[in-house]
């Protein structure tokens, strides 16, 4: 794989030409750092097997050469302990390089989101069986779809107190939130809590109060007079990072703003039984070292006032309002109406949800939610997958990370 490999006049790179025909370039100090030979590579997890600073501070290679087939070497000045030599994986490397070439293939690859249109698709579909009694498979096809589109309907989930985390805990054990592990949505009257009324929502995100709010939520439809009685209460998704893209398109100025001015959320409730204060402070959208968007924190209804420099008000509310107009927009947004025994689950980090408002005719609009954890799906999503040889996405999901 290797054609040449030659250390820089200074030492302090090599350079590689690879039979494809590509050229790496690696700096000493990396090669050295990632040395895979039996000394330092590492043969179990959070084992540290070389102190790094006993190592000299400026690495110089002196020789580079490929001793077998897939093992290339790299001798250093001075280095610790005496007579090591770097070894590392050929492939591996080619793997690994980071030159400004391979790492724009990276990101194309790793923040590439596609948006599926409403106009001409409806919200994707699956069988409660299927998933919970099937193969394995099945569970990843849901998945699947789940990491594509940011969200799907699970049909048939039987009308049964609790479910709904018996279906979230194929993925995963569920979240304890600020309501417990199993929550409920349904008008009570209430005066303390928005959702439990019957009135309609705006777009919002669950729980941006945490540092980690939940990754995916589940919305099941409890009811069977659900569908017949009550008069309007349809769900609204809407893809945030779909928003946000279009928004940096049409002002990077907004864009940029909403990613450096940070707003805060607060949710208290001192009167339940587990008294609960939450109150964060970040900004709405989050961008990487590659400039790539990574994360997006919206719920106006725990909001608080900002506090921020003075001049960074009046720019805050331009962008804000921009943002806003946009996930408004009626050809972003799916519109559909839950049927009992239906169960929404999306990706909280990535689409907002909302409802609009309902009368009850002698009804009820009765819903059972819970939460996983977004890593944890992402990771029983892609080990099934190679477990089952299926093709697995490696796209961002809303974790702050584009890998
Ligand atoms: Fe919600
Ligand atoms: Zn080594
Ligand atoms: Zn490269």
């Amino acid at each position: 794989m290797i054609l040449s490999a030659v250390e820089s006049c200074d030492g302090k790179e090599v350079e590689i030409k690879w039979e494809d025909g590509h050229f790496s370039r690696f700096h000493t100090i990396w090669l050295r750092y990632n040395c895979q030979c039996g000394t330092c590579h590492r043969k179990l997890i959070n084992e540290l097997t070389i102190d790094r600073t006993k190592i000299p501070k400026d690495l110089i290679a002196t020789a580079c050469y490929i001793k077998e087939p897939g093992r290339f070497y790299i001798e250093i000045k001075d280095d610790v302990p005496v007579d090591h030599k770097t070894e590392l994986s050929s492939a591996w490397l080619r793997e690994h390089c980071y030159c400004d070439a391979c790492l724009q293939h990276t990101v194309e690859v790793t923040s590439s989101l596609t948006f599926p249109d409403p106009s001409q698709h409806s919200i994707t579909t699956f069988e409660y069986k299927d998933v919970a009694e099937g193969p394995a498979l099945n569970v990843f096809r849901w998945l699947d779809n789940l990491i594509l589109n940011g969200f799907n309907l699970v049909k048939n989930v039987p009308r049964e107190h609790g479910t709904v985390v018996k279906l979230a805990e194929i993925v995963c054990p569920v979240l304890y939130q600020t309501y417990g592990k199993l929550f409920e949505v349904f008008d009570d009257g209430s005066i303390s809590v928005f959702s439990n009324t019957n009135k309609g929502l705006h777009y919002h995100m669950d729980q941006p109060q945490y540092e980690s709010a939940p990754g995916v939520q589940f919305l099941h439809a409890m009811k069977p007079r659900f569908d017949e009685c009550v008069s309007g209460g349809e769900s609204l998704i809407v893809d945030m990072f779909q928003c946000a893209e279009i928004l940096r398109k049409e002002s990077e100025e907004n864009f940029r703003v909403l990613c450096t001015v940070p707003t805060v959320w607060k949710t208290v409730d001192v009167k339940m039984e587990t008294p609960k204060y939450f109150q964060i402070r970040k900004t709405i959208l989050e961008t990487d070292y590659d400039n790539q968007l990574v994360a997006i924190h919206w719920n106006p209804g725990t909001e608080e006032a900002i506090q921020v420099r003075h001049d960074d008000v009046t720019p805050f509310y331009t962008a804000y309002r921009h943002f806003w107009k946009i996930l408004h927009r009626e050809d972003l947004r799916f519109k559909f109406r839950l049927q009992p025994g239906d169960c929404l689950v999306f990706n909280n980090r990535r689409v907002a949800h909302t409802r609009t408002g309902f009368e009850h005719n002698g009804g009820e609009r009765f819903l059972q939610g819970a939460y996983i954890n977004l890593d944890e799906m992402r990771s029983k999503y892609i080990s099934l997958g190679l477990t089952l040889g299926e093709k697995v996405r490696f796209t961002k999901i809303g974790n702050r990370s584009c890998i």
